[in-house]
């Protein structure tokens, strides 16, 4: 394997002009490649640290030069001309580097950008497509395209919790190609924003992820008004498109009771509403319907929505394998959103995606509400095999730098998206 000559490390800013960190890496082979890394605003409180100056002087303490010079000291100086036997090894020694559990001594920020940048200058090493070689090191081959989820409207932490359910995203099914796809989702998205302007009188507002954020005062006006885009839009909702809510149900949560647009339920009232959901619209995905710290409850929500729709836990798993096993022992989700920074090294997203596998789970790659314009992510979702890939709405540069690598991808590969999953 290549050994390592350089690693610099740079403050960049994200979609919401916030800090983030990029990583160069230098091969000895003479490739070059750089990564930078997302953040999230509706964070589970498992997931790893990320290293932030904390130095009010500049940008209100959240400044990245600590997990930059991270970058290019101390990591630098550990792995540089020394030989790994690849990936998992360069990711493990980091880990070790660090020691802490959540990574917070150098930062899980500067480790993820070194291990996507030295995965990156691997592939420009080995002359292959990032998808390729990330294919590669779970040994598989890459033979189809993620589904997309995609945000039409926000609420929650995204949106100034105008609703409190966070995303309401659409799922395009009767679209066989990301062209195709794109095209209907773009359609749809118009309509919304047509419908908005004569329902409220509110001209185009976006919230951090692109999604509109029509001043609604229910979950259950978003989705009506998400059905009623649909068919605006030429299409027919639950044939041609479907819905997905991400309900980030841990943002609502006090005191064992979801305070949801008003009401208070205890989680069997919440569990209640969210079944009652899947009757009155064609909901395929269920993202955090419970709290990250309601684990009692997750089972029966998962019983109460199988074969309809996939419980799929975010915060309630962090991309965490220790806590994907708790979730896999219980039964409390089958599928899982995986976020690659959750975690902080792509050795462990890849062991989390491996463990949902095997349990028989379905997969979502996601990238962050605070996302760059960097596109690995369409390359991993790709390589690994994703069900569906979750990249916020089709708008807005950082997200489109997504689909557009999707639609090169597409444009070499002709691969077919990937079935739903099936529903258990
Ligand atoms: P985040 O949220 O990126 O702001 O944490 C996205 C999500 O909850 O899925
Ligand atoms: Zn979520």
């Amino acid at each position: 394997m290549p050994k390592i000559e350089r690693l610099s490390g740079r403050e960049i800013l994200d979609s919401r002009g916030r800090p983030t960190v990029l990583a160069t890496c230098l091969l000895d082979g003479g490739a070059l490649a750089s990564a930078s890394v997302p953040s999230g605003a509706s964070t589970g409180t498992a997931e790893a640290f990320e290293l932030r100056d904390g130095d009010d002087r500049r940008y209100r303490g959240l400044g990245c030069r600590r997990a930059a010079i991270n970058i290019s000291g101390v990591l630098h100086d550990a792995l540089s001309r020394k030989s790994f036997s690849g990936q998992a090894a360069l990711d493990q020694a980091m880990i070790a580097l660090d020691g802490t559990p959540n990574k917070s001594n150098i930062g899980a920020n500067a480790i993820l950008a070194v291990s996507v940048a030295y995965a990156r200058a691997c592939a420009v090493q080995k002359g292959v497509p990032l998808y390729q070689h990330f294919a590669d090191l779970m040994h598989a081959d890459a033979n189809k395209l993620p589904r997309l989820t995609i945000n039409l409207f926000s609420g929650g932490k995204h949106a100034g919790q105008q609703v409190s359910v966070q995303d309401v995203l659409i799922i395009p099914m009767s679209a066989s190609t990301i062209d195709e796809v794109l095209v209907s989702a773009s359609d749809v998205y118009q309509a919304a924003a047509d419908l908005i302007l004569h329902k409220y009188g509110m001209r185009l507002l976006t919230a951090d992820e692109g999604g509109l954020a029509p001043p609604c005062r229910s979950a259950e006006e978003m989705l009506e008004l998400a059905i009623k885009a649909i068919q605006q839009a030429g299409y027919r909702p639950g044939k041609d498109i479907f819905l997905g809510i991400d309900v980030a149900a841990s943002h609502f949560y006090r005191e064992h009771r979801y305070h949801k647009d008003g009401e208070v339920l205890d989680s069997a009232a919440m569990i209640q509403t969210i079944t009652q959901w899947l009757e009155l619209y064609p909901i395929l995905s269920v993202e955090d319907g419970l709290a990250e710290d309601d684990w009692q409850n997750w089972p029966s929500l998962r019983r109460a929505i199988a074969g309809r729709a996939l419980t799929l836990g975010d915060d309630l798993l962090c991309t965490n394998p220790r806590r994907i096993l708790r979730a896999i022992e219980v039964s409390a989700c089958d599928a899982l959103l995986l976020k690659v920074n959750q975690i902080g090294t792509l050795t462990e997203a890849l062991e989390a995606y491996q463990q949902a596998r095997a349990a028989g789970w379905a997969v979502t790659l996601s990238v962050r509400s605070g996302e760059t314009e960097d596109n690995w992510a369409a390359d991993l979702a790709v390589g690994w095999g994703a069900d569906q890939f979750k990249n916020g709405s089709i708008r807005q540069s950082e997200r489109l730098a997504k689909y557009n690598r999707l639609l090169e991808i597409e444009e070499s590969t002709h691969w077919p998206l990937a079935a739903w999953p099936r529903r258990s």
